[in-house]
């Protein structure tokens, strides 16, 4: 078992990293203010993984209602949340019962966010089941739902309790959802952990042949990273701006195309790589740089060319981003590789970023 501990003044948490968790659950019973909880999952989830987690906890005398949602981005809305409420209310769950979020991070965004206005506020657990939950969502308190206009727009900053990272729960992830996730990974090493990405390089093929100590490493890394950012600005007032590197751009292309038709993951992909043509147009970065960070991408298996949604539709979707300040957008970029920081981009250094970094028209 790895542990990471996200040392939060008001209220620190684990996040345990380890095959075949679901079947123990003392360190969620240990938890609980009362025996009764609500496990929010999907309609592809709950076939896989809801069956022992609600018997191991029923059998430790938990009583558990489950709430299935349907599965997908373009779910990831007021109507679907709306869902988790009726069945909350007719089930009349109490300002004690926890939920628990089992899935990927629609339902972990999804289920936070209930739990944040449910009554004013419920205990919260996460159990992500995709590698960009067990390395990202899971983590750090965001929670949200998109609108039409704004991905993620609308949403709280509420903890979770516990963290229980399964990665045996990653032998039915498809192969497309694993590369997803290894975008946030590949994230950590780049904004402000060169040691991390340089291992990255060696290991790639390892992560997606889906070795069990690579990923076990690569997840506890990546939590460590998040956590250490998290705890130090949990509000997002300064340096966690920098774990948005590529969701500038990346929002724009997934509400661009409407969202589902890239993965979260796929769209941080390509604005990774776009994040690294500016940090390159501005000369901050070298051609050998910015060949290693699109080689990487690529080689685990994500899209390093962007839809070509037009230059006045990315600005137009990235006016909408939420580190906009004073009309202002906010880039994350790099300084060099494993070194980023916040800043502005002059009009001509964007267009030359989306015409190096984009598919033709
Ligand atoms: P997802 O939740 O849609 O899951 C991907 C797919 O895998 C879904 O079809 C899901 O049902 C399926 N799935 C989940 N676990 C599985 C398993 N073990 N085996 C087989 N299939 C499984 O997508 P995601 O990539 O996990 O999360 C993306 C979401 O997370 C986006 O909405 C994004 O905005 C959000 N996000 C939030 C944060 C945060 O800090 N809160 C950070 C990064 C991303
Ligand atoms: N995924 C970005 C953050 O948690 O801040």
């Amino acid at each position: 078992m790895r542990t990471v501990k996200l040392d939060l003044d008001h209220a620190p948490y684990d996040i345990l990293i380890a095959r075949n968790l679901l079947d123990s659950v003392d360190r969620i019973t240990a938890l609980l203010p009362q025996k009764r909880v609500a496990i929010v999952t999907n309609e592809t989830v709950a076939p896989l993984y809801l069956e022992p987690l609600q018997d191991a906890l029923e059998a430790a005398g938990v009583q558990v209602e489950a709430v299935v949602l349907p599965d997908g981005e373009r779910f990831k809305t007021w109507e679907t949340l709306n869902l988790i409420f009726d069945a909350l209310l007719a089930a009349r769950a109490e300002r004690k019962t926890t939920l628990i979020a089992l899935g990927g991070g629609v339902i972990g965004d999804m289920t936070g966010f209930a739990a944040a206005v449910y009554q004013r506020g419920v205990p919260f657990i996460q159990i992500p089941t995709t590698l960009l939950a067990q390395v990202d969502s899971s983590v750090g308190g965001k929670t949200a739902i998109n609108h039409p206009l704004g991905k993620n727009m609308i949403g709280a900053f509420y903890q979770p309790q516990l963290v229980l990272a399964d990665l045996a729960t990653l032998d039915t992830l498809p192969a497309r959802e694993l590369s997803a996730g290894l975008a946030e990974v590949i994230k950590y090493g780049l904004i402000d952990d060169l040691a991390f990405f340089e291992w990255l390089e060696a290991n790639i093929d390892a992560l997606v042949a889906r070795d069990t100590d690579a990923l076990a490493y690569a997840v506890e890394r990546s939590c460590q990273n998040k956590a250490r950012i998290v705890a130090a600005d949990e509000k997002e007032h300064g340096q966690r701006a920098l774990l948005n590197l590529g969701h500038t751009f990346g929002h724009a292309i997934e509400a661009g195309l409407g969202y589902g038709a890239w993965l979260h993951g796929e769209a941080v992909a390509a604005g990774m790589v776009l994040a690294a043509h500016a940090s390159h147009a501005l000369g901050q970065i070298s051609d050998d740089d910015l060949a290693r960070i699109i080689r990487l991408i690529e080689k685990a298996g994500l899209p390093v060319v962007s839809p070509a949604l037009g230059f006045e539709r990315y600005l137009d979707l990235m006016a909408q981003d939420k580190k906009v300040d004073a009309g202002k957008i906010k880039f994350i970029l790099l300084r060099n590789l494993g070194a980023s920081y916040i800043g502005e981009l002059p009009v001509a250094v964007i267009q030359a970023a989306l015409t190096a970094g984009c598919a033709p028209a």
